[in-house]
């Protein structure tokens, strides 16, 4: 929920923070400093990891409680050799990552961890506040012609986010996934996006996320999800050296094509959020948006991830569950005659978990949250399945096919499911806030790049409601 006072610290130091990422420079880094980013990972039971990127010679000492304690070397620096991409040959290089990846397990109960100058942002026991944000590289793709002015923070705003939404003071950052979008170089003439790095390698990391993400990254830890962007064919290398909180084990890192079956997919974990809720982090970034064949060895990874999150939600108060594609949200295309074509749910996951569950989502789920749509949505299914939430609007180029605020009937996700509520904010960029209000109960909001709120809902477990914002 905004608060009266917020309004002053939106100007202060998360703004200069935000000037500083929009003029290029690196943030909360001095030249000298070798640290080019550091942050704090949630994985598997909310354990969090001190990661640091940095340009030293060797991983820097982090102080824990005023102890000092080396971090552990995740990845030297290296180049990977170049490997079949979703780019044609001639739009590929090998992705190199001139920079050292630190870890550092924190330990329970530890109260502060700062790394040189930076103090690094530790859960606290019970988490209340988080900021939802997701697909928020800049698109530069070949294939699609597109040519996001990503040198533009009107266009390309994922810093102004990452500045607001760390005004709101958040305990936790959820990412919906889809980090790296400048996969071509800028074309000659396309002023938007002169200069930027592109690939899949560190300089486009830190152009499309390290840079304008830091000063979210600085005020709370993050539960990271993987997006279709970051799957081992497109930018999966840097997604394990750099981004997921588990060990970097070879045969799971995209190095190596014949291993993508396992570079591709992760169980889901859960993080804590206290008091019986919490939210957990699915990896199906591969699933597609359409048919997975049931010898796709996908299938069967997927229906684990549907087992699994079954067991983890049996028993908890509230469960967020999240993951990268929508099981349940409306789209909109625009037909060739200019006719918009509406369409409901994700066939192939919500038939793959439904093997697990006749009801497809296990009971137990409140709330999914995803992207890879580039707009804002709230669908409420009158309790029979969760509330599904898309927040895929926070910086790469978006959706402008308008959704209809009334669906027709015969428009929902699931068959005998009707829609009973529905929301959609098509282009405009913004983030997702959840504030826990009661033991099944949160409040959600929606802002624009500049703060402004623009809707309010109310969640009840597996209901949810949202009215335009005063
Ligand atoms: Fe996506």
């Amino acid at each position: 929920m905004a608060r009266a006072g917020t309004a002053v610290l939106r100007l202060t130091v998360p703004a200069i923070a935000g000037a500083l990422a929009l003029s290029g420079a690196p943030c909360f880094s001095s030249p000298d400093d070798p640290v080019l980013a550091a942050f704090v990972a949630l994985g598997p039971d909310g354990v969090p990891t001190a990661r640091a990127i940095t340009r030293a010679g060797q991983c820097p000492v982090l102080t824990l409680d005023g102890r000092e304690v080396p971090m552990q070397l995740r990845a030297a620096p290296a180049t990977e050799p170049l490997r079949p991409t979703a780019s044609t040959p001639d739009l590929s290089k090998p992705s190199a990552f001139p920079v050292r990846v630190c870890d550092l397990t924190v330990p329970e109960g530890t109260a502060s961890a700062v790394l040189g100058s930076r103090p690094l942002p530790l859960p606290p026991k019970h988490i209340n506040r988080i900021v939802v944000i997701g697909d928020t590289g800049c698109r530069l793709k070949a294939k699609d012609d597109a040519w996001q002015a990503c040198n533009d923070p009107q266009q390309y705003p994922f810093a102004r986010i990452a500045t607001q939404a760390a005004a709101w003071k958040p305990d936790l950052v959820v990412h919906v996934g889809d980090y790296l979008y400048r996969e071509n170089p800028c074309p000659e003439g396309e002023a938007g996006c002169t200069g930027s790095p592109w690939g899949y390698g560190w300089d486009a990391w830190d152009a499309d996320f390290f840079q304008p993400g830091a000063p979210l990254l600085a005020v709370a830890p993050w539960a990271l999800a993987r997006g279709n962007h970051e799957n081992c064919a497109r930018a999966g290398q840097g997604w394990w050296r750099l981004l997921d909180p588990r060990p970097l084990l070879a045969g799971r890192d995209c190095n190596d094509p014949g291993n993508d079956t396992a570079g591709d997919y992760s169980p889901p974990y859960a993080v804590p959020l206290g008091d019986g809720a919490q939210v957990v982090v699915m990896d199906l970034s591969h699933a597609g948006t359409g048919k997975i064949a049931p010898s796709d060895p996908h299938a069967a990874q997927y229906r684990q991830t549907a087992r699994m999150l079954a067991e983890m939600a049996a028993g908890k108060t509230f469960t967020f569950a999240v993951d990268h594609y929508p099981f349940l949200a409306v789209t909109a295309q625009a037909g060739k005659n200019g006719q918009i074509k509406l369409k409901a749910g994700n066939k192939a996951l919500n038939r793959l978990f439904g093997k697990e569950n006749k009801h497809v989502m296990p009971k137990g789920v409140d709330v999914l949250l995803a992207g890879h749509v580039h707009l804002w949505e709230q669908v409420d299914l009158g309790g029979k399945q969760p509330s599904q939430f898309v927040a895929g609007f926070s910086g790469t180029q978006e959706d402008t096919v308008p959704l209809p605020q009334v669906l027709p009937a015969k428009v929902t996700p699931l068959p005998g499911t009707p829609v009973r509520r529905f929301d959609a904010i098509v282009a405009s960029f913004g983030y997702m806030t959840l504030e826990r209000t009661g033991r099944k109960t949160w409040h959600a909001a929606v802002f624009d790049v500049d703060g402004q709120k623009l809707r309010d809902c109310r969640i009840n477990g597996r209901r949810s409601q949202c009215r335009a914002a005063l």
